[in-house]
């Protein structure tokens, strides 16, 4: 068995290259969400313990920041190896600690792998700039700003429960690449598949120091280290409420937020509507909706209405639900917050007259998929995040109403349009307050090397391997001045 736990399955910290435990001697215990068993025990750490791993990152970083770029991509082309040779043993962790089924668990891992590849190529495409004075007004030839980029420093790298690896890594790998230290503070429910993340980054050969975590519950050491003066960038991603409450925390820290969203499938009149059902179901309800970029309304007419439904129905109803060793679609949410939660946004709408197309039976914390027609403004699910199987219709008027229903949201993250005429698709497209439209296709973050933002309460800043470095380092500026020949 390898430092980072022991026999006793208790997790440690990687601090300065070691795998340590915390003075503190608090242990959390993470079950699993699918069947209650337990997966292990990690740290609770002390704001000393935060003092001190934020130090040793800010002396690594000027180390780090000194190796070639050429070796930094090495070292991610490695890392990306021993993810993928590692990919079974660590996507089955991973499915028991998050409750995702094993197919989409082992993707996880290896879109992983391939994101550390691809940002290792972009990081070495990331070059300078040569300005001459001469282009502007009263201007010089004499004069020539060089343009380099530079690490920020220290980044603190908080990632939610529901990609605990690949969101974790979207962070860690493109601020490795811009010469940064990486302070991994993951979910708690999720940190152990993080720590194997962070075990094959070190494995790989990132030098002691480089990368450090933290656990412990965000409510206890969140603010501590968010509001930490040694903290140089915050890449969070997760709720909307977290996210606006570290934004208030981080004073003049910059960041990066991925937040929550509510996005929208427009379905238009001429649309082919059973590849728009099939994609829609797809869309909604994987990892049983718990994606922040899952399809979380469906805006349409009624003329559209009635067919779309009569499609969706018995796709909803094929979704497999259960256990996610059995590759069930639909598995118990994270916690039983989670689907209560979700069981009072089924009965609001229920009690406010929307129609129950199919679903609405819960177990424990498994929450059925369920289908939800004939739903208006005044309910709740018309406008919050479920993060959990609920899939809503409201039917609009026109086309501009849709569009007005899907601005409405505080939510900015993305939205769909199905349509086959380009012309209706652009008109919608140009309208809608999001980061992303996607026309013809469930609302989706890949490929990870777009650009992938939120706008409104849904984020700030832009993710996507170019963008993530470019996030996370900065313009440096040097005029040469040459004495006039
Ligand atoms: P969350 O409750 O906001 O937690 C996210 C992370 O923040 C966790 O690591 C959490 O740690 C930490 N945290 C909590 N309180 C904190 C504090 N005061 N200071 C610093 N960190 C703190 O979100 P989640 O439930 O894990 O994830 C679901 C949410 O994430 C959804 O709203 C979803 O839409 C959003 N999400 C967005 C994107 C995107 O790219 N836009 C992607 C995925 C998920 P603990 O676990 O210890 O509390
Ligand atoms: O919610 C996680 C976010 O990164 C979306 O990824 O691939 O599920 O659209 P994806």
């Amino acid at each position: 068995m390898s430092g980072l736990c022991n026999e006793k399955l208790i997790y440690k910290n990687l601090v300065n290259g070691e795998w340590v435990e915390s003075a503190s001697g608090n242990l959390i215990t993470i079950n699993s969400p699918a069947d209650g068993s337990l997966i292990g025990k990690i740290q609770a750490n002390t704001k000393e313990e935060v003092d001190n791993v934020i130090a040793l990152s800010k002396v690594n970083q000027k180390k780090w920041a000194k190796i070639p770029i050429y070796e930094k991509a090495t070292i991610l082309y490695k890392a990306a190896s021993l993810l993928e040779e590692r990919a079974e043993a660590i996507s089955d962790i991973l499915m028991m600690e998050i409750s995702k089924d094993k197919k989409s668990s082992l993707s996880e891992v290896r879109r992983t792998a391939d994101f550390l590849r691809f940002t290792a190529d972009a990081g070495k495409g990331i070059e300078g700039l040569a300005i001459s004075g001469e282009n502007f007004p009263g201007g010089s030839r004499n004069k020539m700003s060089y343009v380099k980029r530079v690490p920020l420093g220290t980044v603190l790298a908080i990632s939610p429960f529901n990609y605990p690896i690949n969101l974790s890594a979207s962070k860690i790998a493109p601020a490795l690449m811009g010469g940064n230290t990486v302070i991994l503070k993951p979910a708690t429910q999720g940190s152990i598949s993080a720590l194997y993340l962070v075990e094959a980054f070190q494995d790989a050969g990132v030098p002691n120091g480089v990368i450090n975590t933290v656990t412990g519950k965000g409510s206890e050491i969140g603010d501590y280290i968010v509001a930490h003066d040694g903290i140089d960038f915050i890449n969070f991603t997760g709720s909307t409420e977290v996210g606006q409450h570290i934004s208030r925390l981080a004073h003049m820290t910059p960041l990066l937020l991925e937040l929550g969203g509510k996005d929208a499938a427009i379905v238009l009149e001429d649309a082919d509507l059973e590849f728009a059902a099939k994609n829609i179901v797809e869309g909604a309800f994987s990892y049983s909706g718990q994606r922040c970029t899952a399809v979380k309304r469906i805006l349409t007419t009624d003329s559209v209405a009635d067919k779309l439904v009569k499609l969706l129905k018995p796709l909803v109803e094929g979704l497999t639900v259960g256990d996610p060793r059995d590759n069930s679609t639909i598995t118990p949410l994270i916690d039983s917050k989670s689907a209560d939660f979700a069981q009072v946004l089924i009965d609001d709408a229920l009690s406010k007259g929307a129609t129950l197309v199919t679903g609405n039976k819960r177990e424990a914390n498994l929450v059925y998929p369920t289908l939800i027609d004939n739903v208006t403004e005044d309910m709740e699910i018309a406008w919050k995040e479920p993060f959990s199987p609920i899939l809503p219709i409201i039917r609009v008027r026109s086309i501009d109403h849709a569009i007005e229903i899907a601005n409405e949201s505080e939510y900015g993250l993305q939205s769909a349009v199905f349509t086959n005429d380009i012309n209706q698709a652009f008109y919608v497209a140009d309208r809608l307050e999001v980061g992303t439209v996607q026309i013809n296709n469930k609302t989706e973050r890949g490929p990870d090397h777009f650009p992938f933002l939120g706008v409104k309460a849904s984020g700030m800043g832009t993710q996507g391997v170019r963008y993530s470095i470019e996030a996370m380092t900065r313009h440096k500026a040097i005029t040469i001045n040459l004495f006039e020949q």
